[in-house]
């Protein structure tokens, strides 16, 4: 028995050793890298692909790169990024030779979007955290890189290092077993014809936007190559953040008439994706954001393909109700309610910083101004239109208690 007891021990004392080393050395290496393809490309720089990379990179890379004190895509730290992922920030993706992307071939940019594989990082694979585009057609992320290249000034070379990226001993290990590059395609993947509203439909919902992304069961069982294989596909259920760092799940957006959305309006459906309020006046909370620039062709689209998929039974996860630890003022409380603090955070630093307002719109009707009406001040922003959303003895509360983040 004391044999049997000493060879347990014994046994014991190597597995915690084992442990202990692979441990160790998971933390202190970098991330797995992979071979780097050369691909070359020389896209041409037009008017017409500078404009649609534009719009294509605003609903889908701006609202990661773009950093509020520069006002350029000079990267920002990841504040609605789970905790247990470490810490991160994107890249400054400007066109700065040192800090940005400014010494990038073509070819490197489209071989990073496709893959995630990062040329200029010795082949080092990107987690989860930026998503990459393996269904894009070619021409889109031609224009893509035709506006990294352009003179448009949120990409005015930018002389800032981006944050730390320090991912967390979880990353690492999963990177080793789960996070994977994905297939580099074979042949060029053409657009698909824009009136067949299915197929264009599932490219930008699936392919484009990321819809299918968020709205599946869980970012670790999606399947990228294959979207429609995800398990609880548009069924929803997926954890995420807010920038409060509160729980959010997304939501069942099939059609499904009772736990689903098959009772809104394709009118009502479109609303909630290009301006992010739902039929009852509620807006849709963060990190879903609006898809302000989508063509009427690209959201009649986009709406066919969702109701076209396959009905799910699933059950809403209620939205966990915020609690707030102090006493909180009527404005704070309409901040929280009305979603303001989902995107800006309990501190007003969050995704839009708010601790300046009161010194930038030093009278209340200015400040309610640009809550009501941002698109006069920014041409591009994801603030929401508040304007008929808000009745004016709510907003004197919410202004009063937007100016009160300046002073803490
Ligand atoms: C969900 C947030 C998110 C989105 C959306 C996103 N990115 Fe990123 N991006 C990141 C993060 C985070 C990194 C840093 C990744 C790392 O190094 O681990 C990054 C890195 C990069 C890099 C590498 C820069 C370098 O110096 O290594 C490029 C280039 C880039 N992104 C371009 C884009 C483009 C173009 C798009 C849209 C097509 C996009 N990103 C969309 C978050 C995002
Ligand atoms: C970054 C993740 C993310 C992306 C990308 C995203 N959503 Fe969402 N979506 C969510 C979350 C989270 C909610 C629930 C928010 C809440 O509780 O207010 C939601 C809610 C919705 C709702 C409201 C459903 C309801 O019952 O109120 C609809 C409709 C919707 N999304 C459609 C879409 C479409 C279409 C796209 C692509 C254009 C998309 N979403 C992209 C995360 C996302
Ligand atoms: C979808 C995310 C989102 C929501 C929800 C949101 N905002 Fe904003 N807000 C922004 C962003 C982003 C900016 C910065 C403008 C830009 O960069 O385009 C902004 C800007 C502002 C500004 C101007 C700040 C400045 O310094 O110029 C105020 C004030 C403001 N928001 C108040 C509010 C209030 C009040 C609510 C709720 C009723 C709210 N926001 C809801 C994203 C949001």
């Amino acid at each position: 028995m004391k044999k049997f007891l000493k060879i347990a021990l014994i046994a014991f004392a190597v597995i915690v050793f084992v442990v202990v080393v692979a441990v160790i050395y998971i933390s202190s290496s970098d991330l797995p890298k992979y071979d780097v393809l050369q691909v070359d490309l020389k896209v041409e720089l037009s008017p017409e692909r500078i404009a649609n990379g534009k719009r294509l990179s605003m609903m889908i890379c701006n609202h990661c790169h773009l950093n509020n004190e520069t006002r350029t895509l000079s990267g920002k730290r990841m504040a609605d990024l789970p905790p247990e992922f470490g810490v991160v920030s994107s890249r400054n993706i400007t066109r700065d030779p040192k800090y940005g992307i400014g010494s990038w071939s073509d070819g490197e940019i489209y071989f990073f979007l496709r893959t995630g594989i990062n040329p200029k990082r010795g082949g080092s694979y990107v987690p989860p955290w930026m998503p990459k585009y393996m269904h894009a057609a070619n021409e889109d992320l031609y224009d893509i890189i035709a506006y990294l290249r352009s003179d448009e000034p949120e990409l005015t070379a930018t002389e800032s290092e981006a944050g730390p990226i320090e991912p967390s001993l979880l990353v690492k290990f999963l990177a080793r077993v789960a996070f994977k590059p994905l297939p580099y395609p074979e042949n060029p993947i053409s657009r698909p014809d824009t009136s067949d509203l299915l197929a264009f439909g599932k490219y930008l919902a699936d392919g484009m936007l990321g819809c299918f992304d968020c709205h599946a069961e869980d970012f670790k069982t999606m399947n990228i190559a294959e979207p429609e294989k995800s398990p609880g596909y548009y069924g929803g259920g997926n954890l995420l953040l807010d920038m409060t760092g509160s729980k959010v799940y997304s939501r069942n957006i099939t059609s499904d008439k009772q736990h689903g959305i098959g009772n809104w309006t394709d009118e009502q459906f479109k609303t909630l994706i290009r301006e992010g309020f739902r039929p009852d006046g509620s807006i849709v909370s963060f990190p879903m954001l609006r898809a302000r620039f989508l063509s009427d062709n690209e959201l009649d689209a986009i709406v066919a393909y969702i109701r076209s998929v396959p009905t799910s039974s699933k059950q809403n996860q209620p939205r966990p109700k915020y609690e707030l630890l102090h006493n909180a003022s009527e404005g704070e409380q309409l901040f929280y309610d009305y979603g303001c603090a989902s995107c800006h955070g309990s501190d007003g630093k969050g995704y839009g910083d708010l601790t300046k307002a009161a010194i930038k719109y030093p009278v209340d009707s200015m400040l309610v101004d640009v809550i009501e009406n941002p698109a006069k001040y920014w041409q591009n922003t994801l603030m929401p239109t508040w304007a008929g959303h808000i009745p004016e003895e709510e907003m004197k509360l919410i202004v009063a208690h937007v100016k009160s983040l300046a002073r803490q």
